[in-house]
């Protein structure tokens, strides 16, 4: 048995990544040689396994997972969700206490670099979160790399109205499509080729040779 097969037969009830889409991530990962990946956003683990059976299956590989700390106390949490599959040491789980652009400003700042292959996308956020989270992911994709988000067509209606507390939002804002803004707005001006598909996934790839950070400071008009 696969250690993806043994992921579904394990963790198929937890909510979370379905086997189908995880299926899909599979392919994704395989075709582009995947190794090194960040997740944004893991609630009990579910997709983190998957995505670590996917390394683990082939042999090699990495995942950086970031969530906020209040997911610690689910039951499962991601170390738990880990443990039942024996998939530990292919993630290392990240809690930030705040906000993960925290997290992600930290890790722009330790010097390593661009690092991850594919980072895949599941925060469903508004766009001024996912916006910033987008801008500090391509800091750290490799020329080339890939982000790969889910649920583009997530809406703060959707999200909040279930749960009746709805943030000052007027109705036109509660409607928009904020990830699927993000992803279109910010990725088409840094030069990413963006797709965002109406099955629930989106594509962005991040250019070879030219990325946000890498543009050539502009001269002053006293500088030339
Ligand atoms: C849809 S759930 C993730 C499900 C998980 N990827 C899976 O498929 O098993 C979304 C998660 O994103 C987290 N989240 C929301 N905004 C975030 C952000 N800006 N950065 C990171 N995580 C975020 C939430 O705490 C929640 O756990």
């Amino acid at each position: 048995m696969t250690k993806f097969d043994e992921v579904t037969a394990t963790l198929g009830s937890l909510p979370g990544m379905r086997e189908d889409r995880a299926r899909e991530l599979c392919s994704f990962v395989l075709e582009h040689g995947a190794v090194e990946l960040l997740e944004i956003g893991f609630l009990h683990g579910k997709s983190s396994a998957y995505i670590a059976a996917i390394l683990e299956d082939q042999g090699r590989g990495h995942l950086t997972t970031i969530d906020r700390v209040n997911v610690r106390t689910l039951e499962p949490s991601i170390s738990e969700t880990l443990a039942r599959v024996g998939l530990t040491h292919r993630v290392t789980p990240i809690f930030a206490p705040r906000s993960p652009t925290w997290e992600l400003c930290k890790m722009i700042q330790d010097g390593r670099g661009t690092r991850f292959d594919v980072c895949y996308f599941d925060g469903r956020y508004t766009r001024d979160v996912t916006g910033l989270d987008f801008v500090l992911v391509d800091a750290l994709l490799k020329p080339g790399g890939w982000i790969v988000c889910d649920g583009p067509d997530w809406t703060i209606a959707d999200a909040f109205d279930r749960k009746r507390t709805l943030p000052p939002y007027d109705a036109e804002e509660r409607q928009a499509n904020d990830v699927r803004l993000a992803f279109e707005i910010l990725g088409d001006r840094v030069g990413y080729r963006t797709r965002l598909e109406n099955n629930g996934w989106g594509f962005a790839q991040k250019p070879r040779k030219r990325g946000l950070f890498d543009v050539k400071r502009f001269a002053f008009p006293w500088e030339q």
